[in-house]
């Protein structure tokens, strides 16, 4: 007999992690339990994923892939022999949680060191429940009571199942957990895999990397307090004769903002496991007697359909599901951004001389960057004294934002909260405030130091004042930045073996932060930003509206990179603003609707000094944001297709978003240079309903003479547009309108 649970995903309250608590979730029947076998399936979105009990009472992952059928019955996983006595049956069994003990080799999810000096740990399954639409399953060591308590929630639409663990110190004695993950991932056994990751830097965020998956270990990971660009907390492993849109792929991302780790990795029988949570590295969390830590949501999906499929999936869980408002997240405004025209230079004249310019071509939201506080008039100095500079705004921030609002535009206002330059009050009232190891060197970066958001105190002072300043000015926006990463992560205040406790509490407190001011300050939107790309995850998501991905703004090396970004992450939160040419980042001059098509792939925002541009610049900005408004929902919320990938020595870049309700697609076309008389190549379109009429008007640029005025999705689809691109950096949009079915 089946017994039947439910469980579904629910938004931003979950996700803090540090909410366990209300989230309505509705039943669903993806979760099923037999009780006879012990075998928990999970069947949603065209995928199913199987684990059990073991003979050993261990559990062990049976299957993860496309949909199986009702009708084979779940059969109880049996424990692998082991291949020799180097081998054992514990390294080579597809564990789906395998705490380290007992000889036990590959990655594991749970080591600790107890007081007496053991570091054996083995777990076995004892019970499982559901609550609130999550399936719980408990495993306890077999003499210390240690229990972990494995968590599964899936996602009815994309089949995305996300897992965590929660670990409960019954032992009576704190102990030190040395490393802790979410989850373990098994793939189907076998060796013809390839793995994509991200990596970057500043400026050169969400490079796509791709390599076959060999024995041994790859590592993905941050070591540096926050998400960091380095490596972003997603994977994906397809096989290899997987395409953009055909063939397997598993993928997933992990919530988590601080240090984190995946490890992808092929064992001994071939078996590729993934393996996510807090980074081991220079960990140590001491967790005292009856508490429990909480490891973040590791999420992963399964598709049939390519790389397209997987990222379009990854897409509508975040859009649907993970951010705040999901499933109803407004669309995002278009914005003007003073950063790139004035840097610190802000004043309440400049400011709204160029408010007045972004109001007249069509944008919604006017952000005020940095420079507007403390003694901040370049980087050296005020981080952390957030009181409005008297000089650049003698009358405070009113004056500034009544203008704004005169002109139809809401306001929004940049902070930096978790930083301090040694030269500002704060940090000269309270040195011991900063990440640091006593009597050592305090490393800067952007002469700036870090404060520690894991004391509450801290916590307190941070909260306060940008509650205060969202309850005494009427602020619609803040742009939440973050210019450096950790150094010295030292806790003098607390006792030694608590200081590393640090990698996990400076986040939940940012969390939770972020979570009590948006219940505080509903209407309140937040950008996630960290000198670019450097804090975008499952995590921030769930309590931001949008993300900033990378400082550098040159059109072209957008195409680059949101195509990598949006391997990941929806369009609907990535942020991408028209700057000024020639770029400062390559001193590339590019066409201003070349400027405007790269940016309206996404969420768009304006950060061009717009006080110099001429008459016709600004007649043209305001056509192409109208332009925009009128498909921003299908580029922000639509189906992604990346038709042609702006990589891997293409002269082109193609995309193209299709409406959720298929009646609208947007086609963005990009060429980097013309070659040997060689014309565009034709497009060929994806994801519209064969049947229905769209017809075809361009935002800028041309199609071929012959092009039909309006045909079927089938024509569009299959006999294609010819486009007339020629020369260096041209580019050319196309709306697709569905006239009749
Ligand atoms: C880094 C951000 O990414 C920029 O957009 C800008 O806000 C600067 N910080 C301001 O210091």
């Amino acid at each position: 007999m089946h017994r039947r649970f439910a469980a579904r995903f629910c938004s931003f309250a979950c996700l803090a992690s540090l909410a366990t608590t209300a989230c309505a979730q509705r039943p669903t029947d993806a979760i099923h339990v037999d009780d006879v076998s012990h075998v928990f399936r999970i069947d949603a979105g065209d995928m199913t994923y199987e684990f059990g009990v073991n003979e050993d009472k261990r559990l062990q992952t049976i299957y993860w892939g496309e949909h199986l059928s009702e009708k084979d019955h779940p059969q109880s996983p049996k424990a692998s022999q082991g291949m020799s006595s180097f081998d054992s049956s514990r390294n080579t069994t597809p564990q789906e949680f395998g705490a380290w003990g007992g000889g036990l080799y590959v990655e594991p999810d749970l080591k600790i060191t107890f007081p007496d000096g053991n570091r054996d740990l083995d777990l076995r399954y004892v019970s499982h429940s559901m609550h609130d639409g999550v399936l719980s399953v408990q495993m306890k060591d077999i003499s210390l009571t240690v229990v972990v308590t494995l968590q599964y929630k899936v996602d009815d639409a994309t089949g995305i199942v996300g897992r965590r663990a929660l670990i409960e110190n019954g032992t009576g004695k704190p102990f030190i957990i040395e490393s802790a993950s979410s989850a373990t991932w098994n793939l189907p056994r076998g060796t013809n895999y390839i793995l994509r990751y991200l990596s970057g830097r500043w400026a050169g965020e969400w490079t796509v990397n791709d390599q076959n998956v060999k024995p041994g270990k790859t590592i993905l990971e941050s070591r540096r307090g926050t998400t960091g660009a380095q490596n972003n907390p997603w994977f994906s492993i397809r096989r290899n004769d997987t395409t953009e849109e055909n063939g397997e792929v598993w993928f997933g991302g992990l919530a988590w903002g601080g240090s984190w780790q995946i490890a992808v990795e092929q064992d001994a029988v071939q078996q590729v496991r993934v393996t996510g949570g807090y980074n081991p590295f220079d960990f140590g969390y001491h967790l005292k007697a009856g508490a429990t830590l909480e490891t973040p949501w590791f999420y992963a999906g399964h598709t049939s359909h390519g790389l397209g499929d997987a990222s379009r999936r990854m897409h509508r869980l975040e859009m649907d599901t993970l951010v705040p408002h999901a499933p109803h997240e407004k669309l995002r405004p278009v914005l003007y951004n003073s950063w790139e025209a004035t840097e610190f230079k802000v004043d309440e004249a400049g400011q709204e001389a160029l408010a007045e310019k972004a109001a007249a071509i069509g944008a919604e939201r006017f952000v005020m960057d940095d420079g507007w506080f403390g003694a901040r008039n370049n980087d050296h100095a005020g981080l952390g004294d957030w009181t409005v500079n008297p000089q650049k705004f003698p009358n405070g921030l009113k004056p500034l934002i009544d203008k704004v609002h005169s002109l139809h535009m809401d306001f929004g206002l940049w902070v930096e909260p978790e930083m301090v330059n040694p030269d500002s009050d704060l940090y000269r009232k309270h040195p011991d405030w900063a990440l640091n190891f006593s009597g050592r060197p305090r490393t800067e970066g952007r002469n700036q130091l870090v404060l520690n958001l894991a004391r509450e105190d801290v916590r307190q002072y941070v909260f306060t004042f940008l509650d205060k300043l969202l309850t005494e000015n009427d602020i619609a926006f803040l742009k939440w930045d973050y210019n450096r990463n950790w150094s010295e992560p030292g806790w003098p205040a607390v006792a030694p073996e608590e200081q590393k406790n640090v990698y996990v509490d400076f986040i939940h407190n940012f969390y939770g932060i972020l979570a009590e001011l948006r219940k505080k300050h509903p209407n309140v939107e937040i950008e996630s930003c960290s000198g670019g790309g450097s804090r975008v995850d499952l995590g921030v998501i769930g309590l931001t509206d949008e993300v900033w991905p990378s400082d550098n703004t040159d059109a072209f090396d957008r195409l680059r990179i949101q195509n990598g970004f949006t391997q990941a992450y929806a369009p609907g939160i990535m942020m991408a603003w028209v700057t000024d040419s020639p770029t400062w980042v390559n001193q590339r001059t590019l066409s201003l609707p070349y400027r405007f098509l790269s940016s309206m792939q996404g969420s768009l925002g304006i950060g061009a000094n717009l006080t110099k541009f001429t008459p016709e610049e600004l007649n043209t900005s305001q056509k192409m944001i109208a332009e925009y408004k009128n498909i921003r929902e299908t580029a922000q919320r639509g189906e992604l297709y990346r038709l042609v990938y702006p990589t891997d020595g293409s002269e082109e870049a193609v995309t193209e978003s299709v409406s959720r309700d298929k009646q609208q697609a947007v086609l963005f076309t990009f060429l980097h240079s013309s070659t040997e008389l060689y014309p565009y190549p034709r497009v060929f379109l994806r994801g519209l309903d064969p049947d229905r009429i769209y017809s075809l008007s361009s935002i800028y640029g041309k199609a071929s003479d012959e092009t039909p005025a309006s045909a079927t999705g089938s024509y569009w689809m299959h006999h294609g547009i010819n486009i007339e691109l020629r020369g260096d950096f041209q580019a050319a949009a196309f709306v697709l309108q569905g006239v009749s079915h």
